[in-house]
């Protein structure tokens, strides 16, 4: 046969190449395939998303779309190409002061598409960036530090990493940083060794349906480069993994039935070439299909079918609070305020698809692959596989965005099966649609909630029911229906409240951990009331938060006694004088009239820190060798959120070290302890504290051996420990210090942290987290009520982080979470089997973010490591329903029902009597 390959030629990050392959190859195939640059970024494959942004003859294309018969003669330019000799060039400096790479997915796309623009414009506008790169998703970011970098491209250099004892609070750039510009970083889809198989999942096509696997002899003997069909029948221990110890209702590979549609019935394990060419359709699968349970409402009529044995209602579990007389408060009630609420699927969208390797080591197997959460991934995969935990090592590759989606397994079950059953590595990337179609979401909602407050706005009562689907599988569908209770009556004192949540089964996607864990959903519907509640009692609207605000010395519905660290009031202080500003200037520009119209929203919030009354622990160890090198481990996975950064800030202040002579060891289960998962906003205020205490116990051990005081000062460094104490100078010699652990220390310090919480009861009271973070924003929008579009035009955010340990990254975690808020208000809604790509899943792009100021508020957490709560959930929290105030502010229409797309919006304005 002819060989269907091509030499092309091209020029390639300023030298001549030439390669042999197929014209129609993609260029970024042909990038990382071919010619080993994996810096070039694969997200969607369907031009959709520019993580494959380069250069070609200097103009920016999406590598996927670009044949690489095209490129003959032509000049390429890749991430790769930017920096020279080593060194990096003006605008990854930018990127890297501005802190505008998170999890670094997007990060050389966005570098490529702002080089396009700075080599057509030295001094670009602010419009000028927006448009050029338009082209380019970020999920982390929110767009703002990657503009304020492009503008800021001759700006001068971060300031140097700060002294012994200054880390904490400073404005430090990411540590682990530079990586993630250079192209260097390497994700689930950018190693694997030379001789690994590929690996794909056979994925079901209907919701329910049983089935039968035929004959897979021919199939072999048609494709010799097919080493094995993996079924359920071959896992080699338990066909089964959850989040939850005693849920482990989702098989790694369906057996006999499948309860959605993109669940894996088999998987083939082969040569790359096979595994592509072979279809789906050339499977002998035969189908039963069954009608499928959709949506809640389906799912608890009576006589629906169970989708599990153990839940014939299919109520997998329900949460509640229960505090007060609830129906005596509210017949006592000034004013009482209700209604219906609906959320939808949200996919988490990250940038990365998921990816990664398994390989067997003898009698150990090791996954290297993304995830937030090593260690509950090596115990699941243990039991997977029938071995012992301690014999699965998971390796963290770089997280190209997790925001909860990454932290239930996905294929490491696939690639650990084939990989322990072959004694060969075995390899999987996802596709977009693949990742979509089989992956947890944020939980649809259907809320009913009743508010009361009596004639000066003091609330009285609350009454709140929230169903949420939580699809086919359990996934995190209890922490769900037993955090939003807790939640329910939102950072105020409520007297009276009767909170329910229930995760309801139906044979749709799983949904599970998505940043907020259902407080998002919550929020939309208590914040929407209470704008309503303050309209009634004609009360200002930030005045009644402000009014009911949890205070330290406080009681929840829960019976939690806030002792301190209770930031809502200080917020809506920093906030009024804006927010009166805000609503006036609106208010202003609406007497004008016109079909544009002008509004303000407020919304706040709360967020308990870590688990919900589970333990809930950390373990970090820090060590130093002979060499006088200091050494973090760390197993809080850092998914771009800067933990990373963090730790080394909280460490190094707790030893007395700069922070620039500590080294990072993170995630590897074999080399670091477990700090658990990188979920509920918990590793600065969970890990942070075990960080301090390793740090600390590091420390006493020094001064100790150096009979030193409290005060001493240590150096480290050219293979000595110093330690200055008063007048009187110490050296210990490390070198004649046995090692005490594996890794070469001789000194360690090790630290351990489980926040203090508590069962709670049948009525939901008890302890259920050891601290809170606080939070309200502001937005301001703008209404095109003919259309029905919304354009947030600012936001101001301002969060009560305790501390914040890194202002870079807490600024970047919320601008982050408004534009997911901005996402869940206004466009993002999975609809199962019908959303298939970036194209038609829209996320907000780099135009949807608008400037967001962002106001720090630090009421000291006492428990937390130097007075550090948590900010990754909490940012997106408030933003949805500041959104819909915003849009009753500017128009008297209410929505209840998001996304609030413009049709939804057009039918809220009809219904205020708009034409
Ligand atoms: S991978 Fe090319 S645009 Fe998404
Ligand atoms: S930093 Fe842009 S997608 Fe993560």
């Amino acid at each position: 046969m002819r060989d269907p390959r091509q030499r092309i030629e091209f020029r390639l990050n300023g030298a001549a190449v030439a390669v042999q392959t197929e014209p129609a190859c993609r260029l970024a195939d042909l990038l990382r395939d071919e010619l080993d640059l994996t810096g070039t970024k694969i997200g969607c494959n369907a031009g959709d998303c520019g993580a494959c942004t380069v250069l070609l003859d200097g103009e920016q294309v999406c590598a996927c779309l670009v044949p690489a018969a095209q490129l003959v003669g032509r000049s390429v330019t890749t991430v790769e190409g930017l920096a020279g000799r080593g060194e990096l060039v003006a605008l990854q400096r930018a990127f890297h002061r501005h802190g505008a790479a998170q999890c670094g997915i997007c990060t050389p796309g966005m570098l490529m598409a702002a080089s396009d623009l700075l080599a057509r414009e030295t001094r670009p506008s602010e419009a000028m960036v927006l448009d050029a790169l338009g082209g380019v998703l970020c999920r982390c970011t929110g767009y703002r530090k990657i503009v304020e970098a492009v503008l800021d491209v001759a700006g001068t250099d971060a300031a140097p990493i700060p002294d012994s004892g200054a880390a904490v609070g400073a404005r430090i750039a990411k540590l682990d940083g530079i990586a993630k510009l250079t192209g260097a970083e390497r994700y689930g889809a950018d190693a694997a060794p030379a001789d690994a198989l590929w690996l794909r999942a056979v994925r079901s096509p209907h919701a329910s349906a049983t089935f039968t696997i035929g004959d897979l002899a021919p199939l072999r003997a048609k494709y010799p480069g097919l080493v094995k069909i993996l079924t359920a029948a071959d896992i080699p221990g338990a066909n089964s993994f959850g989040i939850y110890p005693d849920i482990k209702d989702q098989p790694v590979l369906a057996a006999g039935f499948v309860r959605f549609r993109g669940e894996a019935v088999l998987a083939l394990v082969g040569d790359a070439a096979t595994i592509e060419t072979l279809t789906d359709g050339e499977i002998p699968i035969a189908w039963q299909v069954r009608e499928p349970v959709i949506g809640i409402e389906a799912a608890l009529a009576p006589g629906a079918p169970a989708l599990h044995e153990a839940h014939q209602d299919n109520i997998l579990i329900t949460g509640r609070v229960r505090s007060g007389d609830v129906e005596a408060a509210l017949a006592g009630s000034a004013a009482v305020v209700g209604g219906d609420f609906t959320t939808g699927f949200v996919e988490h969208a990250y940038i990365e698809p998921e990816a990664g390797y398994a390989r067997r080591v003898g009698d150990r197997i090791e996954i290297f692959a993304c995830t937030q959460t090593p260690y509950m991934d090596r115990d699941e995969i243990a039991r997977v596989l029938g071995l012992a935990p301690e014999v699965v090592r998971i390796i963290p590759s770089a997280v190209g965005g997790g925001f909860g989606g990454k932290l239930d397994l996905s294929l490491q079950p696939l690639i650990a099966s084939a990989a322990w059953l072959l004694d060969q590595p075995v390899r999987c990337v996802y596709t977009r649609p693949e990742s979509m179609a089989s992956t947890t979401k944020r939980h649809p909602a259907r809320i009913r909630a009743r508010i009361g407050a009596d004639a000066e706005g003091r609330l009285t009562a609350l009454d709140f029911q929230a169903d949420f689907n939580t699809g086919a599988y359990a996934s995190w569908g209890p922490t769900v229906a037993n955090r939003v209770p807790v939640h329910a009556s939102g950072p105020y004192v409520v007297k009276a409240v009767r909170a329910e949540g229930r995760a309801i089964y139906t044979n749709e996607t799983p949904a599970g951990a998505f940043r907020g864990f259902g407080v998002p959903q919550a929020v939309i519907a208590t914040e929407t009331l209470l704008d309503e509640l303050a309209e009634r009692l004609g009360i200002d609207a930030l005045e009644l938060r402000h009014r009911n605000a949890i205070r330290a010395g406080d009681r929840t519905a829960s019976g939690q006694v806030i002792a301190a660290s209770a930031g809502l009031a200080a917020c809506l202080e920093a906030l009024r004088s804006r927010w009166h500003h805000a609503r006036a200037i609106a208010e202003d520009a609406n007497r004008a009239g016109g079909v544009i119209r002008r509004g303000v929203g407020i919304a706040a919030m709360w967020y308990g820190i870590g688990n919900t009354s589970l333990s809930n622990p950390s373990t970090m160890r820090v060590g130093i060798d002979r060499q006088g090198r200091v050494t973090l481990y760390s197993g809080a996975v850092d998914i771009g959120q800067g933990s990373n950064t963090i730790m080394a800030q909280i460490c190094a202040d707790a030893l007395g070290i700069p922070v620039g002579a500590l080294a990072l060891v993170t995630g590897d289960t074999d080399l670091t302890p477990d700090a658990g998962k990188t979920s509920a906003s918990r590793q600065t205020f969970v890990s942070g504290a075990a960080a301090k205490a390793a740090g600390e116990d590091l420390r006493r051990q020094i001064l100790a051996r150096a009979g030193a005081g409290a005060t001493a000062r240590l150096v480290v460094g050219d293979g000595r420990l110093v330690v200055h104490d008063g007048g009187a100078v110490r050296e210990i010699d490390l070198a004649a210090l046995p090692a005490s652990n594996e890794s070469g220390d001789v000194l360690t310090g090790s630290g351990h942290f489980d926040p203090p919480t508590t069962p709670l009861d049948a009525d939901g009271q008890g302890v259920p987290y050891a601290s809170y973070a606080f939070a309200a924003q502001l937005a301001e929008i703008e209404i095109d009520t003919r259309l029905g579009t919304v354009k947030v035009l600012r936001v101001t955010a301002a969060h009560d982080v305790g501390r914040a340990i890194n202002p870079i990254q807490v600024e970047g975690q919320i601008h982050g979470g408004v534009a997911q808020g901005i996402g869940l208000a206004l466009m993002e809604e999975y609809l199962p089997g019908r959303t298939e790509n970036l194209h038609d899943y829209l996320i907000p792009t780099i135009g949807d973010v608008p400037d967001i100021e962002c106001l720090l508020i630090e009421d000291p957490e006492p428990l937390g490591p130097y007075g550090a709560k948590g900010i990754g959930e909490p940012a997106l929290i408030p933003t949805a329903p500041a959104i819909l105030n915003a849009i009753h502010h500017a128009t008297g229409a209410r929505i209840r029902r998001v996304p609030a797309t413009p049709d939804r919006v057009r039918a809220a304005l009809k219904a205020a009597g708009y034409d």
